[in-house]
């Protein structure tokens, strides 16, 4: 397995280009089965988990082309078309490793009037069940039978009859699954308390753009009026805010100076705001957002929370960033019961963080200390990436294939800014 090996101490100065996004493109490319025209995303990430899903689009009878990138993207350029689904069944080796997967099954329901799908089961940060995704399904009048660790969904006369459901809690993953099953439904389909992420709009205006029907985009009140058929699309995946917020928190432990290019400050406000109260500056430029930082950060006080509140993917980060800042911060998980995998790990390199329950309190040192740590889940990999740049000495994070998920060519970015770190190749 591949490591990542950093020397800290470096301040990151320069240009970050942020990529598309990972958990915009999960959701855009199950779309392609939805029609059985070309659907073409611009501006796809080169990540495992994108790679997956083209695999299993694949499993279900959706070729996948790429090709180059356009001059004005960082991503490349893939179109999936699904002449006929060979397959309705995501199988469970695939969905056990890539738990995204689970978004084919509002579209399979949509194109074929059924859908086997197997449970994705939990991971590192929850057990992630996906209950709210067939209790809306259902409410389009799906029938739902769970057998043998899987689900198969079932349109009765092939096709969703329409109805309305309200989510008990916001959900982005069954706000998507139900967004797409809902566009080809006989009649009308009403989400209440759906999910308001932008990538939740990134979904619904590629929809839209093969021919959709959906108003509040963007709201909490999503109302789809199912056509028959759906057409083929160009569409421009949105920049990653996530990956963007991350290195943006490097910049700030490493008093450096960064500009985030593509970074769409409308779309991570919480996130810039946190940062401000840090004490960096933040300001938009022509081509993103620089944010800078001279001195310690300021401490924080942050509660995760639905889009749009702070980012639970930005908690393991800004608690990164906190392990050098004077004086105390707090951080309440309140979307995972389990996202604090990060704590250990930071610990090893000399941080002082209390967990209790969903709370954490990181109260500022004077330095970290360079230590080999393990990678866990996506986020918490890099927070030990960002502690990692300011550490005194070498750190060795291990287990890189986690990041490798979410963060294309990181160290090629850093590098270029900067920063002291190379990977190491196990082999
Ligand atoms: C998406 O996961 C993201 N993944 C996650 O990003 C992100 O952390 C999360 O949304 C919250 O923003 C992708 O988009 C691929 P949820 P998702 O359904 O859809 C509970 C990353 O690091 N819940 O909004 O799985 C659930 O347990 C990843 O990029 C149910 O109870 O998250 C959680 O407590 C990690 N029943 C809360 O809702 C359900 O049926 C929010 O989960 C579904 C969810």
């Amino acid at each position: 397995m591949d490591q990542i090996v950093i020397r800290g101490g470096q301040r990151l100065k320069g240009r970050i280009p942020i990529s598309g996004a990972k958990n915009a493109a999960l959701t855009l490319l199950p779309c392609a089965l939805l029609t059985d025209e070309p659907l073409t995303l611009r501006n796809l990430p080169r990540l495992a988990d994108v790679d997956g899903f083209g695999h299993l689009l694949n499993q279900l009878g959706c070729s996948t082309t790429i090709e180059g990138s356009r001059p004005e993207d960082f991503g490349r350029v893939m179109t999936a078309r699904t002449t006929t689904l060979t397959s309705t069944v995501a199988p469970y080796d695939i969905v056990r490793k890539m738990r995204a997967s689970i978004l084919v099954l509002g579209p399979l329901l949509a194109r074929a009037g059924e859908a086997t799908v197997s449970l994705p089961g939990g991971c590192a940060i929850g057990n992630r069940p996906i209950d709210l995704h067939l209790k809306a399904l259902e409410a389009f009048g799906a029938e739902i039978e769970l057998a043998s660790g899987y689900v198969k969904a079932v349109a009765p006369g092939g096709r969703l009859a329409g109805g309305k459901f309200t989510f008990p809690v916001v959900s982005v993953g069954a706000t998507e699954n139900a967004v797409m099953a809902a566009v080809l439904a006989k009649g009308t389909c009403v989400l209440e308390n759906a999910a308001r992420e932008p990538e939740i709009v990134d979904l619904c205006n590629c929809l839209v753009a093969m021919g959709a029907h959906i108003d509040g985009i963007g709201t909490e009140t999503l109302t789809i009026e199912g056509v028959d058929r759906l057409h083929g699309a160009t569409y421009r995946v949105m920049a990653d805010r996530i990956e963007a917020g991350s290195y943006a928190c490097a910049a700030v432990i490493t008093e450096g100076d960064v500009e985030l290019v593509g970074a769409k400050a409308g779309e991570m406000e919480a996130t810039l705001a946190a940062l401000r109260e840090a004490g960096a500056t933040v300001e938009g430029t022509k081509s993103g957002i620089r944010v800078a930082m001279s001195g310690r950060a300021q401490p924080v006080t942050l509660s995760t929370a639905p889009y749009p509140g702070f980012a639970t993917d930005m908690q393991a980060q800004f608690m990164a960033m906190a392990t050098l800042g004077t004086g105390a911060s707090l951080f309440t998980e309140t979307i995972f019961e389990n996202r604090y995998m990060h704590v250990p790990e930071l610990a090893r390199m000399g941080c002082d963080i209390q967990v209790k329950g969903r709370t954490a309190v990181v109260r500022g040192v004077d330095h970290l200390v360079g230590a080999p740590v393990m990678a866990t889940d996506l986020r918490a990999s890099m927070s030990l990436i960002i502690a990692g740049l300011a550490a005194q000495g070498q750190t060795e994070v291990n287990r890189v294939y986690h990041l490798d998920r979410g963060y294309e060519r990181l160290e090629e970015k850093l590098q270029a800014v900067g920063a002291d770190i190379e990977r190491i190749s196990a082999g």
